[in-house]
């Protein structure tokens, strides 16, 4: 018996061995293995102008950074991705399988060899290129100190147009795409009669200034609510520019007189003074859209409220949630979960009035730097009658990198221009939702 045991053990072994070493023994190269992965996963930001630190082009370029690469992959730093594909699924998403990841260890354990280019040909890559049906505008440019700290601005982007229209894309271009790290930026349209000066106010307010209320004033934003306020007109990551859903969805009016407002556009640390020059590009249709996108929010100046208050006490680790009911049945294109540097755990799901549940996003380890919008592969249905429930965790200990303080205070809401601010000493619960009135056949229409 012993013996069978014995030899049944060595067998099990022998398999799970021969699972985990399929690899092992093959030679794993630039070539034929990590050029596509790179390809489709990496240079995406990895290339000039974009947002990555430096190329991820050239066989050079990986084979010097292969332990690095083998490191990030490993612990999934990058590609950076913040939300659980075994919860919900996007267009939009950049993750490496398993098996990928391990073929960047290998690669790196092996020596980080090219390979054979002449039995696997590399395929060109595609830089991003430009088309030129679109209206620019000069952003104000912004003096970065070499200081080493993140900084945050609010900017007014003032426009004037011969006659109404309507755009179909924002797309914000970094002047120094290694520099910027996200923008969220408001569309405020003006009405005809309107006889402010839009051009001749300030343009640009730093958060952390102690004037920063005073200076808000100067910029002339009005913040009343019936002014017409389009919520995340423009938005920017790096590696995101806009999203264009298909053609007929989407968009939305530009009147004559319009100012965008980036609120807020976030800087990344520089260890010498800079000066960023960016730009927007506005992409204009034709015709008004058929279908224009509708958004809601739950959570800090939203539709919901949060319970408890949203006051997170030093020293603790504590859950806040907020729910908002859904009247009719609506398809969700896009979300956007919104905290700030105490954030821990983000969750949102649908409960239907008959109990099931439809996962919107789970994300497990919060990170401030990568406010995604996840845009759905195709549009999602939620049946008239379901809730919305969003639960968030925070943390405000010093077991979290990220608090801004130390010792850690207790931070909360504050409610300035437009409910938001990337202060440090504030924080937000946010759930943002891009949605459509619902039509037969929308949870068949690709958002890819
Ligand atoms: C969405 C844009 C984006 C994508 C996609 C991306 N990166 Fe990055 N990468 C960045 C940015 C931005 C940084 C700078 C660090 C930061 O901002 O968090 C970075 C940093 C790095 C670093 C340096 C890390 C460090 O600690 O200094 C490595 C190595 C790297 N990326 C490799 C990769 C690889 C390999 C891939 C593909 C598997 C990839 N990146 C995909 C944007 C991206």
């Amino acid at each position: 018996l012993a013996a069978l045991f014995n030899k049944i053990f060595l067998f099990g072994y022998l398999i799970v061995f021969c699972i985990s070493c399929n690899y092992n023994t093959e030679e794993i190269t630039y070539a034929e293995h990590i050029a596509p992965i790179v390809n489709s996963h990496c240079i995406g930001c990895h290339q000039p102008n974009e947002g990555g630190p430096f190329n991820l082009i050239s066989y050079n370029d990986l084979a010097k950074r292969s332990k690095m690469i083998a490191h990030v992959t490993k612990i999934k730093f990058m590609p950076p991705w913040l939300a659980d594909p075994n919860y919900s699924q996007f267009a939009n998403q950049n993750i490496l399988s398993e098996e990928q990841i391990k073929l960047f260890q290998l690669w790196h354990k092996q020596g980080a060899k090219l390979g054979d280019t002449t039995k696997h040909k590399l395929k060109p890559i595609v830089l991003r290129k430009n088309n030129k049906n679109y209206l620019e505008l000069d952003i104000e440019p912004v003096f970065i100190k070499g200081n080493h700290s993140d900084n945050f601005f609010y900017i007014k982007v003032p426009l004037e147009i011969p006659q109404d229209s309507f755009v179909r894309m924002v797309e914000f271009i970094p002047g120094k795409p290694k520099l910027v790290h996200h923008v969220n930026g408001h569309l405020i349209l003006l009405p005809p009669d309107d006889t402010s000066n839009i051009f001749d106010t300030r343009r640009i307010v730093d958060i952390h200034s102690p004037d920063f209320e005073k200076q808000l004033k100067e910029m002339g934003l009005y913040n009343n609510p019936f002014e017409k306020r389009i919520h995340s007109a423009v938005n920017y990551l790096p590696g995101v520019r806009g999203v264009l859903y298909p053609q007929g969805i989407g968009g939305y009016p530009l009147s004559q007189k319009a100012y965008f407002v980036l609120k807020d556009i976030h800087y990344g640390p520089s260890d010498k003074d800079q000066i960023d020059s960016s730009k927007l590009r506005i992409y204009l249709g034709s015709k008004p859209p058929e279908r224009p996108i509708l958004e809601t929010m739950l959570g800090t100046n939203g539709i919901s409220k949060i319970n408890p208050p949203l006051l997170v006490k030093a020293g603790k680790i504590q859950k806040f949630t907020t729910y908002a009911f859904i009247p009719e049945d609506i398809s969700i294109l896009t979300i956007n979960p919104h905290m700030h540097l105490l954030g821990k755990s983000f969750k949102a799901f649908a409960v239907k009035p008959n109990g099931d549940t439809i996962p919107l996003v789970y994300i497990p380890k919060w990170d401030f730097r990568w406010q995604y919008y996840y845009t759905f592969k195709k549009m999602l249905k939620i049946p008239k009658g379901s809730t919305i429930f969003v639960e968030a965790i925070y943390d405000n200990t010093t077991q979290n990198p990220n608090n801004p303080y130390k010792p850690p205070r207790n931070i909360g809401e504050r409610m300035l221009y437009g409910g938001s601010s990337m202060r440090t000493s504030d924080e937000m619960l946010q759930f943002i939702i891009s949605y459509l009135p619902y039509k037969k056949g929308d949870e068949n229409t690709s958002l890819q």
